[in-house]
């Protein structure tokens, strides 16, 4: 349910280079072993050990160090591991290409909300937090604001370069680098992509050393990809199924099962339910909060009812629907529709109360009785709906 997704280093780096924005190669490793393979398949003189944490400072914390050669690496691996930045435990590393560093810099392009605009930043001075040097070279960071219907142009790219004080020969090579980024922030649907440090090498090449993403969950429909880039392991595994159905769950504690239509509706249901609950023996309580919106049809309604029966601690179901927009008989056919593939899936039908009410809400509990699904009862009224489920779990 999080509106903004941010991505792993490592994750950032894939993204650059699909994009076209020059990167050194990476490969992630959770275990020393692993760093050492991976280190000798990169196979350059010097690799870099970093932590894949979601948090900056990490260099400065010990989580980003310099091998010279595969056996180092391993080492290295090995003290960075299980190290705590900033409440982060390191649980993964990526071994990169080692770069030759002649100069840090400093690139962003961010979501400005308020102004409805897009906000780039750059500075000569890298590889430090943009928070101090916001603060203590604020000259030093050149910012400008931009339409998303102009986009990074090559007019915008080259002033912000020339006023950050780049010669003529970067300016040839940043502009470039900072239209891919933008093509990575407008493609992904990105509110945030930060290159700190975009450096300059002995050689003269502009890379992206380290890089930020943060995506905009919002427009995750327009990236079904996206999906497997979210950090799954700390979600719920019931959570992280519906995430994958594009619903809007949350497990809770209790053993039963709400499905409502609008936000308001569902959270008013969990407090029903828990009030009806507190006068029976075993108290049962909400089991989620699931909220299936206000187009839903029957296969959401199949999905939510899979999500839901599948979670082994409910008991019982409660559908809670005032017909609006999608009128009752729609909600009904749906649940008929849900039964018969939840039937084809071979999972089995718990107590389930249905309370259909607003739009169609008669012709939507005719549908339901003609239809005889198993366990299924229809009450009225919210009140008495609550207390039949919370009775059916207890
Ligand atoms: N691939 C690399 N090759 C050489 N030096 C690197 C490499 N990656 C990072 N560094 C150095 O380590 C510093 C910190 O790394 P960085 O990835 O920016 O992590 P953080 O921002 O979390 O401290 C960089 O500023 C750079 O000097
Ligand atoms: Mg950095």
């Amino acid at each position: 349910m999080e509106a903004e997704v941010d991505l792993y280093e490592y994750q950032a780096r894939d993204l650059f280079e699909a994009h076209g924005v020059p990167t050194l190669k990476g490969i992630v490793a959770t275990s020393a072993v692993q760093a050492e393979e991976a280190a000798a398949k990169l196979g350059t003189p010097v690799v870099v050990v970093k932590a894949q944490i979601k948090t900056g400072g990490r260099g400065k914390a010990g989580g980003v160090k310099l091998a010279h050669s595969p056996a180092e690496a391993a080492e290295k691996a090995n003290e960075i591991l299980g190290l705590k930045i900033k409440g982060h435990t390191v649980r993964k590393v990526m071994v990169a290409e080692g770069a030759d560093i002649a100069a840090e810099y400093y690139f962003s392009i961010l979501l400005d909300r308020t102004k409805r605009r897009y906000l780039a930043m750059l500075s000569k001075e890298g590889g430090v937090e943009i928070e101090k040097l916001a603060e203590e070279r604020p000259d030093a960071l050149i910012k400008r604001s931009f339409s998303p219907l102009d986009g990074m142009t090559d007019t915008l790219a080259r002033d912000m370069a020339y006023e950050a004080g780049f010669d003529e020969g970067d300016v040839a090579k940043l502009v470039p680098v900072f239209k891919k980024l933008y093509t990575v922030y407008t493609e992904e649907d990105a509110t945030l992509v930060e290159v700190n440090p975009l450096v300059k090498t002995s050689s003269g090449e502009i890379i992206a050393l380290d890089g930020k993403i943060t995506l905009d969950d919002n427009a995750q429909f327009r990236h079904p990809e996206h999906r497997d880039l979210q950090d799954h392991g700390a979600t719920d595994p019931l959570e992280l199924k519906a995430q994958k159905m594009g619903l809007n769950y949350v497990k809770l504690d209790g053993s039963v099962g709400i499905i409502g239509n609008g936000a308001g509706l569902v959270m008013s249901t969990l407090d029903v339910v828990a009030y009806a609950g507190e006068d029976l023996s075993s108290q049962p309580k909400p089991a989620n909060f699931l909220d299936i919106g206000g187009g839903a049809n029957a296969e959401v309604m199949a999905n939510g009812l899979e999500v839901i029966l599948s979670d082994p601690q409910v008991k019982a179901v409660f559908v809670n629907v005032f017909g609006g927009i999608t009128a009752c008989d729609e909600v009904a056919k749906g649940i008929v529709q849900a039964y018969k593939i939840l039937d084809s899936e071979g999972i089995e039908p718990k107590p389930l109360v249905v309370r259909l009410d607003g739009n169609n809400a008669e012709l939507g509990r005719t549908i339901l009785n003609d239809a005889h699904l198993p366990k299924l009862e229809q009450v009225e009224t919210m009140d008495a709906a609550a207390r039949r489920a919370a009775e059916l779990a207890n």
